[in-house]
């Protein structure tokens, strides 16, 4: 295991048994063909943007293959190939495909380029030299820029099963978090109280300051309830999104739900989702200190400077009321046009 998994079981009560990461003993090897990638190689883009995952050759040998695959470390065994070319031609496959390409810069350049990127995208790639003597390997990390959110059904705490909590982060513009994800969230001051599912199916939360409430004198953290029955298990969720081609606007109240929801069509938006306020907090640093309502009947507001009269929380955020009844006219509205 790297050093980020080492660092993860020492500071939190995170159980070994949850599958973090597929390493490979290759690591060690010296390549003949492939340019060895720096150890943390990682490259990083927004939703919407481009990537080059690169892959060098140092030579050519006579006969090769270059095939790219997207490496599931929850579905071992199942091969997820995104392109294979023997240098001439190449073809592409599945979900991935049609996005994606060889850069070709050079006749030694083998990296992979894929567009318009998906939250889908993220996670480990692997480029395999196939010369039918020795095979080579390099890996490479592919980082959506996104941001996580804790996500609460309207009928209150711990309702999800895995498969309703997988629907409700789609329905908010976003996918299930991964472990990794959650864990850089607790790096960047994530603290919940409640525990959510993540995409592998383990159940986490994540904790910076200890307190009797949440879990008591165990240390700060990710805690972990480790992996959970999917279909019979209740919990919240963690949602990760990312940057969007629209933008969310603020609409001044008083209104209640249904008149938010035509002030918005009036500005020829529609009301927000969860996902999209998250977005438009982070990519676009949207700060209103007036609760607004979104289109799951939530109300909300995101705070990147924290102040003493907008929520009290000192850390930046997105503040939530919960589900109030949509009668209640007290609030404005957030659109994403
Ligand atoms: C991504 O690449 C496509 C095709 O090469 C290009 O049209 C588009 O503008 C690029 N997008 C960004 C965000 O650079
Ligand atoms: C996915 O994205 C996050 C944040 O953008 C990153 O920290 C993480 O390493 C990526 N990969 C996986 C498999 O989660």
């Amino acid at each position: 295991m790297g050093w980020a998994a080492v660092t993860v079981l020492t500071i939190s009560c995170f159980t070994a048994n949850t599958v973090l990461f597929h390493t490979d003993d290759q690591g060690e090897k010296k390549l003949r063909y492939l340019m060895e990638p720096p150890v943390y190689a990682e490259v990083s883009a927004p939703r919407g943007g481009n990537a080059t995952l690169p892959c060098v050759l140092q030579s050519k040998p006579p006969h090769y293959r270059i095939k790219w695959v997207k490496l599931q470390p929850h579905h071992q065994g199942v091969e997820n190939i995104v392109l294979i070319t023997n240098g001439n031609a190449q073809k592409n496959y599945g979900a991935l495909g049609p996005r994606a390409s060889l850069r070709g810069a050079h006749p030694l350049d083998a990296s992979l380029r894929i567009t318009n990127l998906e939250l889908e995208d993220n996670g480990s790639y692997r480029c395999e030299l196939i010369n039918g003597i020795e095979d080579e390997r390099v890996e490479i990390t592919l980082s959506v820029q996104g941001v996580v959110f804790p996500y609460q059904s309207r009928h209150g705490r711990y309702k999800f099963t895995f498969p309703q909590a997988k629907a409700a982060c789609t329905e908010q513009d976003a996918i299930l978090a991964t472990f990794k994800q959650l864990y850089k969230a607790w790096t960047d001051g994530l603290d919940w109280c409640n525990a959510g599912w993540l995409s592998d199916g383990t159940v986490h939360y994540p904790i910076l300051l200890s307190r009797p409430a949440c879990g008591g004198d165990l240390l700060p953290g990710i805690r972990s309830y480790g992996p959970r029955h999917k279909t019979k298990d209740h919990f919240d969720t963690f949602c990760f999104t990312s940057a969007t081609s629209g933008s969310v606007f603020f609409l001044a109240g008083p209104l209640n739900f249904a008149e938010a929801e035509r002030a918005c069509r009036g500005g020829a938006g529609e009301l927000a989702l969860v996902g999209q306020l998250y977005a438009a907090w982070q990519f676009q640093g949207l700060d209103r200190c007036d609760g607004g309502w979104l289109r799951d009947g939530s109300v909300r507001f995101p705070i990147t400077n924290p102040r003493g009269r907008c929520g009290g929380l000192p850390e930046p955020g997105v503040r939530s009321f919960g589900f109030p009844s949509k009668t209640l006219r007290l609030y404005g509205a957030y659109c994403y046009r």
